[in-house]
């Protein structure tokens, strides 16, 4: 059995579905690599010899350089707040090591970059994690636009929304742009970006139109220090274009009361149509636009079919339906065929193409802040 020796950098949300990912994937797939959770870092005061008890890693850590330098570790793979990314991936790059880094790449465009110039000088295999391509409805989207189900796209309508974020959040990472880059557009922009940069098989050439606002300007800090300035947004709104001639909106926030995690997209082409919704993640609704008129309609597809639907055969049988964790386990699978040499069951993106992402959401920060188009062509 050939094994590869897993390092975990952090141990929060992000950490928790990870370690998930990596305890079940052998177990649901039979992956050309068998990960074994080798060891995780966390803050001392965090206890990470707890978190590694729990989870099942063999190892705890409080040190991160000195883990991502270890000879023993095959795969460095980062959970931490976005600032972090950039140096911990370039410090496991130039140990030689592959990364599986979280979302958004980095906090910033030039950090991004970096990552990217450092995997390509060093010819290291990266891979980041958009979870959401790989809900099979969306695996499902992806395909059937690639087989011309949906003809020319036209509208691409985007929106993330959460509404967690109210007065009595106090200042997390995720309020202060030194820690996260950005807040609403960073977290859930990049979501809903990637996924249909994803599914549409375009990229984005024009973002126009964007607006952005921080409606709760300060937040008790966490260890009881009074106030402190909030310096993200909470909403980022704007409009795109897409190289294939699609017009487009996105749309995230994270005071959008009601929608505790309405990560939706819909894409009208001349032929059909698709709809997805993460609250009800398990189906897809298709409008085919070839049928007699009198039997037009959309259908609502149970993205459960072994064989049919992707990544849902190693699951359970039709209708027993999945949830958020699998879209981890799922990806957890195709970066072990990749690092074994084989193809993603669908496609993987690595530190290049989340780079193509960040690069739009720079290109709104860019527009919201200068009130004007911004073409992709100046945002390098
Ligand atoms: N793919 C998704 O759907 C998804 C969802 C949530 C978060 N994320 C991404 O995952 C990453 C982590 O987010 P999270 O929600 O797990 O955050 P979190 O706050 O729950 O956990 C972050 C962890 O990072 C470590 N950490 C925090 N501050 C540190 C410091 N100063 N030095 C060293 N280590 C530190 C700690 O182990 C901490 O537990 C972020 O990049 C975020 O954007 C992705």
């Amino acid at each position: 059995m050939t094994t590869i020796n897993v390092a975990l950098i952090g141990q929060g949300f992000m950490g928790r579905s990870h370690s998930n990912a990596w305890g079940q994937v052998a177990k649901f797939f039979k992956p050309p690599l068998t990960p074994v959770m080798h060891a995780v870092f966390g803050q001392a005061e965090e206890n990470p010899q707890a978190f590694a008890d729990n989870w099942g890693w063999q190892n705890a850590s409080t040190d991160w350089q000195q883990l991502v330098r270890s000879p023993e570790i095959g795969l460095v793979d980062i959970v931490t707040p976005n600032y972090m990314h950039a140096p911990v991936a370039k410090a496991a790059i130039a140990a030689g090591k592959p990364v599986s880094c979280e979302k958004p790449i980095a906090g910033s465009l030039a950090d991004a970059r970096e990552m990217v110039e450092a995997a390509k000088a060093a010819k290291v295999k990266t891979f980041v994690w958009f979870n959401y391509r790989r809900c099979p409805a969306v695996s499902l989207a992806h395909q059937l636009v690639k087989e011309g189900k949906l003809g020319t796209v036209r509208h691409v309508r985007a929106v993330y929304l959460q509404d967690w974020a109210d007065e009595n959040v106090p200042l997390l990472w995720r309020f202060e742009k030194e820690w996260a880059g950005s807040g609403a557009h960073g977290d859930l922009n990049a979501h809903i970006i990637d996924m249909t940069r994803f599914v549409t098989g375009q990229e984005i050439t024009e973002v126009t139109g964007a607006i952005a606002e921080t409606f709760i300007k300060e937040r008790t800090r966490p260890d009881g220090g009074g106030k402190g300035k909030v310096t993200v947004d909470d909403a980022v709104l704007f409009l795109a274009r897409f190289s294939g001639g699609a017009v487009a909106s996105f749309e995230a926030a994270r005071q959008a009361t009601g929608n505790q995690n309405r990560n939706y997209f819909e894409i009208n082409g001349a032929k059909g149509a698709l709809k997805f919704d993460f609250e009800r993640m398990n189906e897809l609704q298709y409008y085919d636009a070839t049928l007699p008129r009198a039997v037009q309609g959309w259908s609502t597809i149970m993205c459960t079919h072994g064989g049919d639907h992707p990544y849902v055969a190693n699951w359970w049988p039709d209708a027993h339906i999945i949830g958020y964790e699998h879209g981890f386990t799922n990806e957890a699978y195709d970066i072990l065929r990749v690092l074994a040499g084989q193809q993603p069951t669908v496609p993987l993106p690595d530190f290049e193409d989340a780079y193509q992402t960040q690069r739009v959401l720079e290109a709104a920060l860019v527009s919201a802040d200068q009130r004007r188009p911004v073409s992709l062509e100046e945002v390098k």
